[in-house]
């Protein structure tokens, strides 16, 4: 059964949603670039696309190679049903799409992944599609919705403070509700995180990152109950979030290794998040993992790892972090994450360079704020690197 956990992550993630077709004897799955099919297609038993029940018949509904992957996924997430998109934003704006009209109203929070706020504060609020951008500690507090709204949308791991969402509270609260709960668990993947197991209606991803894991390709994914499914396949196939045949290859063979890559990415950032909160020239560091983390207790209850993420922040503020990126041999200096390369940014130069330092301050980004994706080197290597380049600044 394709949504079962009776099986490990791993033999999940290896075995299931493989298309193997005795007649040729391959072992993975082939890449079918078509944009279309027979149709009619004679055949009775030909195979079905989920999106239509019928035969596939032409790749912006639905193709073989993707409908694979999408089933290996859902096995991931424990899921009735999933779908695949061109990206992760393609995937966030299906799912909030397909819970929206005009005058709904969205509860989400300030500290969105910046293409995902803008999304919401422009695109939407343009077509009458409010959202209230509230602070993560406001949405964890929260006791009760308020009246009329249509949604709630948030990061398990919002980006780069890491601040935690309530999973557990929030989850019961939308699900008391009737109201649809989106969580994007980009940071987490779904090795350390399954939010459909809290309640919520939707999980997305942008599996450009871990899902994929090599840097290397643009996908998103989203997983779901039947419920909420064929809004999805609406959108896919009517704004076009369709991803490629060969793109969805590259994912799919990423996501095999998910489990084995998620335990290196937890202990490296785990080990380097010891070292620098140790590390008297550091003035902060924003790990989940670490126990004096102010959301370590929220982290302990919704998250099964902690994840490749870390922050941090020198006494010296953004001169000694420039020095410091600077003096690392092994993290490649770029924005995007979770991939199997170490990469450092500073916020203020990509992710958040279009906000101004008075927006960037109120959401607790710092000038010298450092963010690293811990890649699978070993260990070992990063923390010599780290150790060797912070006895030079
Ligand atoms: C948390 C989060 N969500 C969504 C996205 C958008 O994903 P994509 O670039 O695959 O469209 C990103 C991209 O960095 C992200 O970090």
């Amino acid at each position: 059964m394709v949504g079962s956990k009776s099986m490990g992550f791993n033999t999940r993630a290896v075995k299931m949603g493989e298309c193997r077709d005795s007649r040729y004897g391959n072992v993975t799955t082939p890449i079918f670039e078509n944009s279309t099919f027979l149709g009619p297609n004679p055949d009775s038993h030909a195979m079905r696309d989920n999106t239509s029940g019928k035969p596939f018949l032409y790749t912006r509904w639905g193709n073989p190679t993707l409908q694979f992957m999408e089933e290996k996924y859902a096995a991931l997430e424990g899921a009735e049903r999933s779908i695949s998109f061109s990206s992760g934003m393609s995937a966030i704006s299906a799912a909030v799409l397909s819970v929206s009209g005009k005058g709904s109203r969205i509860i989400s929070v300030s500290d969105l992944y910046g293409q995902t706020y803008l999304f919401f504060k422009n695109t939407l609020e343009r077509f009458g599609i409010h959202a209230d951008m509230i602070p993560l500690d406001r949405l964890n507090d929260l006791d009760q919705l308020p009246e009329g709204t249509s949604a709630v949308y948030t990061e398990s791991v919002v980006n780069p403070t890491m601040g935690i969402s309530d999973l557990a509270r929030i989850g019961k609260l939308c699900t008391a509700s009737g109201v649809p709960l989106i969580v994007d668990a980009t940071f987490c993947s779904p090795y350390n995180q399954t939010p459909l197991d809290f309640g919520a209606s939707i999980v997305v991803h942008s599996a450009t990152k871990y899902i994929s894991g090599h840097t290397d390709v643009i996908f998103g994914l989203a997983a779901t109950s039947e419920r909420f499914y064929r809004g999805l396949v609406d959108m896919r196939k009517t704004f076009g979030f369709v991803p490629d045949p060969i793109q969805t290859f590259l994912a799919a063979r990423g996501i095999k290794t998910l489990g084995l890559r998620m335990m290196q990415h937890n202990r490296n950032a785990m080990e380097l998040a010891r070292l620098l909160s140790e590390e008297r020239k550091v003035a902060s560091v924003f790990y989940p993992g670490l126990t004096g983390f102010r959301y370590h207790p929220i982290a302990k209850r919704v998250l099964r790892g902690y994840g490749g993420m870390l922050s941090f922040e020198f006494e010296g503020g953004e001169k000694a972090a420039r020095k410091f990126m600077s003096l690392l041999k092994i993290p490649e200096v770029a924005p995007s994450l979770g991939g199997v390369e170490s990469l450092i940014t500073l916020p203020i130069d990509t992710t958040h360079a279009s906000l101004t330092s008075e927006e960037r301050k109120s959401i607790g980004i710092s000038d010298g704020l450092i963010r690293f994706s811990a890649g699978i080197e070993d260990t070992q290597d990063l923390v010599e690197d780290f150790k060797s380049a912070l006895s030079s600044i």
